[in-house]
Order: C-alpha cells, then structure tokens, then sequence
C-alpha cells in the first residue's frame, strides 16, 4: 500500500467540496442514516459527508497514522477494504474517494462494499491521464505531463478511472443501473501566495516529490539518466517559479477530473 501523508492528502483535497457539492447528489446524502467512507485518510471526504447527512458516518482506512486525524470529526476504525470490519448490510451507503485508483483489483472491493451496503456504493476517483496543468514557467506544463505518463505506466494499477472505466468496472462487479457524473477540481496557485502555495514551490525546487515518485517512474520506462535529466529540470522549473513568486508573477492552474458513480446494491 502506498503511504499518503496528511501534508499530501491535505493539500491535494483543499478545495475540492468548498465551492460546489452538486456532483454529490446522485448520492442522496440526506436519506442515509450510516454512511461509511472507505481509505479515508485523513477524512477530507469524512467531513463532508457529516456535513451533508444527519445520520452517522465512519470512516475506515489501513492507514492508522491517518486515521488519528480522521478520529477528529468522525467515527473511524480500522481496516482493509477488501475485507471491512463490519457485517453484511451494516450501513445504507458505501463511499470511497480516490481509493480505487490505488488498487489493482477493483471489482473485489467493489463487490466487498456491497457486501456492507443495504442500498448503494458510490466511489469518487480522479482520471489522471486528463490531469492539465497550466504555469507562467513554461517548461512547467511539459515536465507536468512527462513525468505523469511515466507515472502511469509504472504504477501497477489503474490510475484513470473515467466514466467508461468506472461503468466496466461496477458492470464487472455485477452492479446495474450505475450513474456517473464528471467534476473538475480546480486549483490555482496565485498571489497572494498562501503558505501552502510556498511550500508547493519550494517542493518543485527541492525535488523531493519527483524523488518520492523516483520508483514509479523508472517502471513506468524512464532509465536512471532519464530520471537524473527530469529531476534536475523539475528543480530548474521550480526555482524559476520561485523568482516569480518573489515578483509576484507566478500562477499555476492545475485541473484534476473527477467522476462520481453510483449504483444500487444488487439483490442478492
Ligand atoms: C489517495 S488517499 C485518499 C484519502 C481520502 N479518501 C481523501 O480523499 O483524501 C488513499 C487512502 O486509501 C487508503 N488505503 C489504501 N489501500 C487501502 C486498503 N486496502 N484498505 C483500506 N485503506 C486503504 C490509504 O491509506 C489512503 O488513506
């Protein structure tokens, strides 16, 4: 399991249900009475949910670290999501938010939340092979998209679930009737640069999050060298971002898609 820090996983959802929750609709919050949200870190998605329903929400994750933060707003305990510490039936939804894309068996956890849910699953998952990234540093957009590519095809599970691939899959677990619906979670990087925004930057320069991905992407086809050349221009194009935060002329749109599907548990 690939570990997410509450840095990552904080900066990465900041934002994302602020300005519209409409995408959340197709999961009839305000019906539910126990809602479970599956690998739910650090609860970016829990608070939401306790936000939208009056009933209860707990959230599971394999992570405990995370979970410490999580026990802050909602019940949590934990577990694996392929086989939830809960009996058949225990709650009327199952949600997940950027859980399958780190799977590679999606269709078993899927079918393990209806095993859990009387009513419906819904999972929320990103599409990163659509990701777009637009900065006032013009390599940053290039280098973005390079290093993705890579990243996509050494990680060993798939990383761009759309609406297409979502539907399979809930068709492959023996769900009918799935709904889907798209979102784009916008984030922008302009001044006045908030203290998340510096350290965003100051990461690029360091190159400490391409190194994290170092793994990934020599499996995804790039050699040691290749790595070294995109390392060192990741850092250059962090440190001209630098320069421009200093005169105030830096600003960077990042869009990640998002898909929401629902679906009725089936009969059993
Ligand atoms: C990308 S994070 C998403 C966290 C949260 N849902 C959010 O949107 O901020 C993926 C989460 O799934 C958890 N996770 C990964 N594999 C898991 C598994 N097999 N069982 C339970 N949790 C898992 C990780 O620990 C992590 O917290």
């Amino acid at each position: 399991v690939r570990a997410f820090s509450p840095e990552y996983l904080r900066t990465t959802r900041e934002g994302m249900w602020r300005e519209s929750r409409a995408a959340l609709e197709p999961l009839a919050l305000g019906t539910r009475d126990r809602v479970l949200d599956v690998g739910c870190g650090t609860g970016a998605l829990s608070r939401v949910l306790a936000e939208e329903t009056e009933g209860t929400v707990i959230g599971v994750d394999a992570d405990l670290g995370l979970l410490r933060i999580a026990r802050e707003h909602v019940e949590v305990v934990g577990g694996d999501a392929h086989a939830l510490p809960l009996p058949e039936d225990a709650v009327d939804l199952v949600v997940c938010q950027a859980l399958l894309v780190n799977l590679p068996d999606p269709e078993r956890v899927l079918q393990e939340f209806a095993r859990v849910a009387a009513d419906a699953v819904a999972v929320i998952e990103p599409d990163n092979a659509r990701v777009r990234v637009e900065s006032t540093v013009d390599a940053e957009s290039e280098l973005a998209a390079r290093a993705r590519a890579a990243y996509r095809t050494g990680v060993p599970t798939d990383v761009a679930l759309d609406e297409t691939a979502l539907r399979n899959r809930f068709d492959a677990a023996g769900f009918r009737s799935v709904q889907t619906r798209s979102f784009d979670h916008t984030q922008v990087i302009e001044p006045p640069y908030g203290e998340d925004d510096l350290e965003a930057v100051r990461r690029a320069a360091s190159g400490a999050g391409i190194a994290g991905d170092r793994q990934e992407l020599l499996a995804g086809g790039l050699t040691p060298t290749e790595f070294d050349e995109l390392r060192g221009a990741w850092r250059a194009m962090g440190r001209t971002a630098i320069e421009q935060v200093r005169d105030g002329r830096y600003r960077r749109r990042e869009v990640v898609p998002f898909t929401v599907a629902v679906a009725d548990v089936p009969e059993r």
